[in-house]
């Protein structure tokens, strides 16, 4: 049997991909339209079952467009072109939904303004030469709808979507996995896509990895390195090389995967995750004092250095467990292949598995060393020889 990385499996897997790509590219120049209806490109959507068939005529601008997208009926599915920037906000929309007793289709159209825009019908920020209509036949709507491409661009940003329809109205669709990846800009003369939803997919798949790593495995993992190994004598300072060595190199992943996650957070413009930001930036804030407050760091000898202890442990702990919070808030967000969210579970819990046993022997070592000290008749000194704060 072929493993994964085997030759004969990728060329297997290469094979299906092939097969899957051609069929899809079948379905979509296979597609019929009611009335007789033809048009000349087609595009399979990358995401939400989606497929784009048009007509560019540039003699006048303009294009022929149909959306189609599988769709229950209960259910609306749009398609627009952002005229503003990329992504939802400013997008005007042609949203197709169906009257729950006469299941007849319709076509709402309007422009989005900002996160949460009331859905009453408005103009295009474009001519639309042609009013649009909509069909719903064999478990997908249809979208026709002619567009004067904005500023007489082939090029033009554009947007499609899927939710429920609950009471009569369009209610908000799911704001996560495939439902944020469904832009692309399109070339309406060459039929090109690009900068749509893979090479977004590919940069946010890196956020989360580069924060995973930095703030969900490396901090923790220097935290503890600090704990356990301080307590043996043999040990010291390499533990304290071996923290910062972890602590720095977490902090500049993670402070690329923030970065990263910022520029994300700023593109999309239409859709803002506020705690996942939030939660971000507090993690960055607290780790970038904490890098800082090394510097400050009093002598061992100090008697300041005991709250100073006790402030580098209290904020070092509230950035390990923010970290966790927010890389399960953007596993959330993200909704990757479930094996990824079981391997980050099974990390953390090896480590906090690890942290447990480490914390048991530690006391037992701290423990009997005091009973010894005693027993010499010599002071226990907490902070010192025994190596446990906190
Ligand atoms: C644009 O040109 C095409 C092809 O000549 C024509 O069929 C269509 O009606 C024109 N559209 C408008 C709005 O003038
Ligand atoms: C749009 O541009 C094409 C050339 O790309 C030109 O032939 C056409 O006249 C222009 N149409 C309008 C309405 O400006």
């Amino acid at each position: 049997m072929a493993r994964p990385g085997h030759p004969a499996w990728l060329l297997f897997t290469a094979a299906i991909a092939l097969f899957a790509a051609g069929a899809t590219a079948q379905d979509c120049l296979s597609a019929t339209f009611q009335g007789g209806r033809t048009f000349l490109k087609c595009n399979a959507l990358p995401v939400l079952g989606a497929s784009l068939h048009w007509t560019y005529h540039a003699e006048n601008g303009t294009a022929d467009v149909a959306f189609r997208a599988t769709s229950g009926t209960n259910e609306w599915v749009a398609w627009g072109i952002n005229t503003d920037g990329t992504g939802m906000g400013g997008s005007s929309v042609f949203i197709a939904s169906q009257d729950a007793s006469t299941g007849v289709a319709s076509v709402l159209t309007t422009v989005l303004e900002g996160t949460n825009p009331t859905l009453t019908k408005q103009a295009p920020k474009f001519a639309v030469p042609v009013a649009p209509t909509a069909e719903y036949s064999g478990g997908a709507y249809t979208i026709y709808v002619t567009v004067t491409l904005p500023g007489n661009a082939t090029q033009q940003n554009t947007v499609w979507q899927h939710g429920p329809f609950t009471g009569g109205a369009v209610a908000p669709h799911t704001p996560s996995g495939a439902n944020i990846l469904s832009v692309q800009r399109l070339d309406f003369l060459s039929g090109q896509s690009s900068g749509g939803s893979n090479s977004r997919l590919h940069r946010r798949n890196l956020h989360g990895i580069l924060n995973a790593v930095g703030w969900g495995i490396l901090i923790p993992l220097g935290a503890m390195i600090a704990r356990y190994l301080r307590v043996f004598e043999s040990a010291d300072p390499a533990w304290f090389y071996l923290h910062i060595a972890c602590q720095i190199s977490g902090y500049a992943l993670g402070v690329a995967g923030w970065a990263l996650g910022l520029k994300l957070g700023s593109e999309s413009k239409g859709l803002t995750y506020k705690p996942h930001r939030n939660i971000g930036i507090a993690i960055f804030c607290l780790a970038t004092l904490q890098v800082f407050a090394l510097l400050l760091r009093p002598d061992k000898k100090n008697k300041y250095r005991v709250y100073w202890n006790a402030y580098h442990h209290s904020v070092g702990y509230s950035v390990i467990v923010l970290a966790a919070v927010n890389i399960f808030k953007g596993l959330n967000i993200l909704k990757p292949a479930s094996r990824w969210k079981t391997s980050y579970i099974a990390i953390i819990a090896t480590l906090a598995g690890v942290a447990l046993c480490l914390e048991a022997i530690t006391w037992a070592i701290v423990l009997r060393r005091r009973k010894r000290a005693k027993s010499y008749g010599a002071a226990a000194n907490g902070t010192n020889g025994t190596g446990l704060q906190l």
